[in-house]
């Protein structure tokens, strides 16, 4: 029987290349090259200003210190999301504060954000969940009338857009990830989007030890405090070769999703999220809520179809431990909420495969 992964990184003659032109040059750390990956990509987003960093954690933990957030502010950040957004507040001092999600979407509840604000909110981090957009019309209309700073944490949501304009664009900064399990990668790393020049100069400062200008690494000028959060440019041959496939990848993508929607129609107890595909958003992952989700998960496994359940609700993480009172939606969705196989390495007959195997599931006949 065929595996099929949840998700394939995928690399090929580009990068080899690429990568081969570094080593010859053999200073491979950040350098001409990743200043040529952030171009492409501040002209693939329409932005004027992109960081290459370490990772997404990365890059909201130097967006939250570049707006100067620290001990005894607050920031507002979704109970569902990876730990690493509530992980970037609490690192810098300040307190993550959780609020519940939306149980259509699971991305923030922007009703909730609203409860959550208090003297001491400084920040709202909406997740872009799967590549879903969170509703960040009113996230920034709220921004602007409380007066915070807004960090997109778009990790998943790479050329994915919201009401047609690209996520990780709304926000003061948006933070994208290049992990192994994202539409491009470069093993690690993170970009850093805004169009803010104050704010690109105070970043540029605080990843690289607080130098505005890089130098020999001797006599340098240090005006501020930073730390070292830069990129490598065997990274950025890395991303640039993942560039060529971009567009093959985001159609493939789409494909699945369209797949997954016509096959998975109509079974009691399951159900996709949803993708506004017509409004230009991307789906990264393919996801749905499903009854007897842990029990689907191995029945799937044992025919090789391999899913991804959600995330534990970040509340009940030991460090940010609460009781579930006050986060109906997410204590309820989460045990549900899985990752089906959403690579842009599948096949038409891979989506086919897993949506029958879904329906013999809810079908009870599952002996073959
Ligand atoms: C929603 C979300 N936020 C943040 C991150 C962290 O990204 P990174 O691993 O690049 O730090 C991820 C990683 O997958 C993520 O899914």
């Amino acid at each position: 029987m065929k595996n099929i992964p949840w998700w394939q990184p995928q690399f090929g003659e580009m990068e080899r290349h690429l990568i081969g032109d570094v080593l010859s040059n053999a200073f491979p750390n950040e350098g001409v090259l990743t200043g040529i990956f952030e171009k492409k990509i501040a002209k693939l987003l329409g932005v004027r200003h992109v960081l290459a960093v370490t990772s997404a954690t990365a890059g909201m933990f130097l967006s939250l210190k570049a707006a100067g957030i620290t001990q005894g502010d607050e920031v507002i950040v979704p109970d569902i999301s990876f730990i690493a957004t509530a992980n970037a507040v609490e690192m810098t001092g300040a307190k993550a504060i959780l609020a519940d999600v939306d149980p259509k979407t699971l991305t923030i509840d922007t009703k909730k954000i609203e409860r959550s604000i208090t003297k001491r909110t400084r920040a709202i981090i909406p997740v872009h969940v799967s590549g879903r957009g969170a509703d960040m019309k009113t996230i920034i209309t709220l921004a602007r009338k409380h007066e915070l700073f807004v960090i997109e944490d778009a990790a998943e949501a790479f050329m994915s857009k919201h009401e047609k304009i690209y996520l990780g664009t709304y926000g003061n900064t948006g933070c994208f990830s290049l992990s192994p399990a994202k539409t491009i990668t470069t093993g690690q790393g993170g970009l850093i989007v805004t169009s803010s020049d104050s704010l690109y100069l105070k970043l540029k400062m605080l990843k690289d030890q607080g130098r505005p200008v890089r130098g020999t690494g001797g006599d340098d000028i240090h005006p501020g405090l930073g730390f070292n959060f830069k990129f490598t440019d065997l990274q950025a041959a890395v991303g640039i070769g993942q560039l060529s496939y971009l567009k093959k990848r985001i159609t493939r993508m789409k494909k699945n999703y369209r797949l997954y929607k016509t096959g998975l129609e109509n079974i009691p107890g399951f159900s996709l999220l949803p993708f506004q595909i017509d409004n230009g958003e991307l789906p990264q992952w393919t996801d749905a809520l499903a009854d007897r989700r842990d029990e689907l998960d191995s029945y799937l496994k044992s025919k090789n179809i391999h899913c991804r359940r959600y995330w534990h609700p970040i509340h009940t993480q030991a460090y940010y431990k609460q009781s579930n009172t006050k986060f109906p939606v997410s204590t309820n969705s989460s045990p549900q909420a899985i990752w089906l196989p959403s690579s842009f390495t599948l096949t038409d007959k891979d989506v086919e495969d897993v949506c029958k195997a879904i329906r013999r599931f809810y079908s009870n006949e599952k002996k073959n």
